[in-house]
């Protein structure tokens, strides 16, 4: 499988900060990828870079073959980002909100009305089509956002923290729309703090302090650090690397 998402040595700093720190990383197209590490290790400015929403320090990356920051407009239209706060608004319903995201992409006419349809039927969110955004649970604005990020149809599906707060049974239903996805040949980069969901992910990248600690199927973390689990697995690889580094 060719790669859809390559970095050499990604860096960002922010003065004295090196945020993400000569990041080498490459994900096939039709993988599903997911960056875990803790609190401020980097994952969100890894993926702004990718979307070309931030331009690296140092370093480059190519999404869909398009270099982030020279041509970040042919990256940004093969290309849903669902941020970590995605931008809904509560006031209006969930069709209203489609509406808006549909009318940004300049997504018209029949294709627009099946498309919507469509989305709504995959994520079991017709019943509430008429609800405003504020009044949704957790679980379905996570739902609400994903639908608007899918709308105008992208290849790469960068996913910042998708299922943060949310329920187990809503993750299970998440879980189910990204696997249909891939199913269809979409490519899904993800961030995640849960460890339970990254093991689900084809490869994973650990990042910690900026840097990329390790990166490989999560059933090969867990058999070279003789881990049961994968939350197993990311915390004796991150205390070995703190234990080399005291004196
Ligand atoms: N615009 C900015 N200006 C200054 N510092 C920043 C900026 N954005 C991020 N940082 C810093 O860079 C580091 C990495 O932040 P980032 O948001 O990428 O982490 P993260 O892994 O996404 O964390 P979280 O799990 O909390 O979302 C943090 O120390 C953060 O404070
Ligand atoms: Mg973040």
């Amino acid at each position: 499988m060719p790669a859809i998402i390559e970095t050499h040595d990604l860096t960002r700093r922010f003065d004295a900060l090196t945020a993400v720190d000569h990041l080498n990383l490459s994900v096939a197209e039709g993988e599903i990828f997911g960056l875990v590490g803790p609190d401020g290790a980097g994952k969100t400015t890894t993926l702004r870079m990718l979307c070309g929403l931030m331009d690296p320090t140092e370093g480059s990356a190519s999404v869909a073959g398009h270099d982030v920051v020279r041509d970040s407009r042919a990256v940004k239209d093969q290309i849903g980002y669902m941020a970590q706060r995605f931008g809904l608004y509560g006031d209006l319903t969930v069709q209203e909100n489609m509406d808006f995201y549909a009318d940004l992409f300049d997504i018209t006419g029949a294709f627009r009305a099946e498309l919507t349809a469509q989305l709504l039927r995959m994520t079991r969110m017709e019943p509430f089509r008429e609800r405003q955004a504020s009044r949704l649970s957790g679980g379905m604005k996570q739902k609400l956002a994903l639908m608007c990020t899918l709308l105008h149809r992208p290849r790469i599906l960068f996913l910042d923290e998708p299922t943060n707060g949310v329920d187990p049974v809503s993750r299970r239903d998440f879980w189910a729309i990204l696997y249909q996805l891939l199913q269809e040949g979409i490519t899904v980069f993800m961030t995640t703090s849960y460890l339970d969901e990254a093991e689900r992910c084809n490869r994973v990248g650990l990042i910690h302090r900026g840097k990329l600690i390790r990166c490989a199927p999560p059933e090969v973390m867990k058999q070279e650090t003789g881990a049961a689990n994968l939350e197993g697995a990311f915390l004796k690889t991150i205390f070995a690397l703190e234990e080399v580094k005291r004196p």
